[in-house]
């Protein structure tokens, strides 16, 4: 518009063009006018704060003006459990749950017992699904249990809850949500519309086995309200229709997809069908939202010298003040050294004693096992890179301690927790990185746009800490 306007203003002089200049100018200038006023209203709108530094939102300016932006309000959580595994995985769901804020419920098999009554208010309401007998297709049903957990969809539906509700999101006792990013995921979609949203397994046999075309309900998945809406119509029919399917994902997928409704994939729900050490895999994940975590009994624990219900807390404590960096992996290199180093936000630093570009340092270091056990290669969905015991190869490991926020920005901290036991890269110069013992990372306050990399800088002056500088990469910037 601006453009055409100058257009206008340089056009030759004659009468005729200049009269109509006029018009046109005073019409472009009224329509500025108006664009700036109705600019400024949906800016003031967007201009709230709180706590956690993700919400200054910067998704607003991708939906209609006059509909609010989607935020956690506008979920509503359908949770599933059971009275055996609650004891172990309460401390799951107590992790990420908001009081009073996030919204849902957990449905169980049976009243839990005793020891968990009553039940606390820090976690979501606990309804007990309906008895599966007085379906008809009762007696054929392929597996019970799914079934039962399969209608929480429909049994959260009739509580009545969902006012304003513009998104199902349901979930495993064991799946730990990362919430914020979750709104940030959902918001690019249009909710007035039917969405199935969510993520295949890492394993490929996994998806080969039930389907490549369903999201695994343990890294959660997402449905719009008018898909939820066409769904619990025709729930118990579908049911019926597909008594004989095992897995309550793959019904589900199933059921969607008569309705007209194919999954739409998003890279950071996990559904973490992996076995044994999974820091090689949370070092390097894809360039998008981490939305969800899950299978924390499979793995050891996520940080080394921690059991599972602190490693998971203690990932928390960088997730609640900065959701949108959490596990993005952002690389940089020391010249003078030889060095190469990577941060995963939150959770780990890699130095390595050579250089090595992004397109490689992003695949993850295979220290976890398949799913399936036996059997060839290929295991999963991604490539990934061999743990090595080649000194110029095997980063130095550094772990999430703690976290700062200071007034322009937030310092997250990395400490060694073993050493490599390595002698140093010869090849690229011999220069150990053994003295170092910590990281600090800088990061801006600003949230991390989603879908857009990081670059940082290092700074070292040879002690035992360096500190490396998030920020945005220049034009052109090479990783390498
Ligand atoms: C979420 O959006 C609704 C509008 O649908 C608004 O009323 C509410 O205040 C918002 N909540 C937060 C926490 O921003
Ligand atoms: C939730 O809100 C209720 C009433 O609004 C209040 O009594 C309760 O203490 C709150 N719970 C938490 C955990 O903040
Ligand atoms: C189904 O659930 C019941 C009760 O929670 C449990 O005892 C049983 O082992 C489960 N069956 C299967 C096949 O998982
Ligand atoms: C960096 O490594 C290259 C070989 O990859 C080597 O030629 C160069 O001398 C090294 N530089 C330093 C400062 O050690
Ligand atoms: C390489 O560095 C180590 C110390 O990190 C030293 O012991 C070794 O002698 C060096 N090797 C060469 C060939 O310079």
């Amino acid at each position: 518009m601006l453009l055409s306007l100058y257009n206008v203003m340089s056009s030759p002089p004659s009468y005729h063009t200049k009269v109509l200049c006029k018009y046109r100018v005073i019409i472009g200038v009224a329509v500025i006018f108006f664009v700036l006023f109705f600019f400024n209203q949906t800016y003031l709108k967007s201009q709230y704060f709180d706590s956690n530094i993700f919400t200054i939102k910067y998704q607003e300016r991708l939906l209609q003006p006059k509909e609010a932006a989607t935020n956690l309000s506008h979920l509503m959580f359908v949770l599933v459990g059971s009275s055996r595994t609650w004891r172990d995985r309460k401390v799951y769901l107590g992790s990420w749950w908001r009081p009073n804020v996030t919204r849902g419920n957990i449905f169980f098999d049976v009243e839990p017992s005793e020891e968990f009554q009553p039940w606390s208010p820090a976690l979501p309401p606990l309804k007990v699904n309906e008895d599966l007998k007085k379906l008809k297709i009762y007696p054929k049903l392929t597996n019970r249990n799914h079934t039962r957990i399969y209608r929480s969809i429909l049994e959260n539906y009739r509580l009545k809850q969902d006012e304003d509700v513009r998104w199902y999101v349901t979930g495993d006792d064991d799946s730990v949500f990362f919430v914020d990013n979750m709104v940030d995921v959902l918001s690019k979609y249009d909710h007035t519309e039917k969405h199935y949203i969510g993520m295949f397994s890492e394993t490929i046999k996994s998806n080969f086995h039930f389907s490549f075309d369903m999201a695994f309900g343990g890294g959660g998945y997402a449905l719009s309200y008018p898909l939820v809406k066409a769904l619990v119509e025709e729930l118990d029919n579908c049911i019926e229709r597909y008594h004989y399917i095992w897995a309550v994902d793959h019904l589900q997928s199933l059921c969607l997809a008569d309705l007209g409704v194919d999954l739409s994939l998003e890279k950071g729900f996990h559904q973490m069908d992996l076995y044994g050490d999974i820091s090689g895999f949370l070092s390097s994940q894809p360039t998008a939202p981490l939305v969800s975590l899950h299978h924390f009994e499979t793995v050891t624990p996520l940080f080394p010298g921690m059991d599972r219900p602190g490693s998971v807390n203690h990932i928390m404590k960088a997730a609640n003040v900065d959701q949108s960096r959490m596990l993005q992996q952002s690389i940089c290199h020391v010249r003078a050294c030889n060095w190469t180093f990577s941060v995963s936000w939150g959770y780990s630093v890699h130095i390595y004693e050579k250089i090595f570009p992004r397109g490689y340092l992003k695949l993850p270091i295979e220290t976890f096992r398949p799913w399936w056990h036996g059997g060839r290669p290929p295991f999963y969905m991604f490539n990934t890179r061999p743990v090595s015991r080649d000194p110029c190869e095997a980063p130095h490991w550094f772990f999430f301690v703690s976290i700062e926020q200071e007034k322009e920005g937030v310092v997250t901290s990395y400490k060694r927790k073993f050493p490599r036991n390595m002698a140093s890269c010869f090849f690229s110069g011999n220069t150990s990185a053994d003295p170092l013992t910590t990281i600090r990372v800088f990061s801006p306050k600003t949230p991390k746009p989603g879908r857009k990399v990081e670059c940082c800088d290092v700074e070292y002056e040879g002690a035992n800490v360096a500190y490396m500088r998030l920020r945005d990469c220049r034009r052109h910037e090479i990783i390498a």
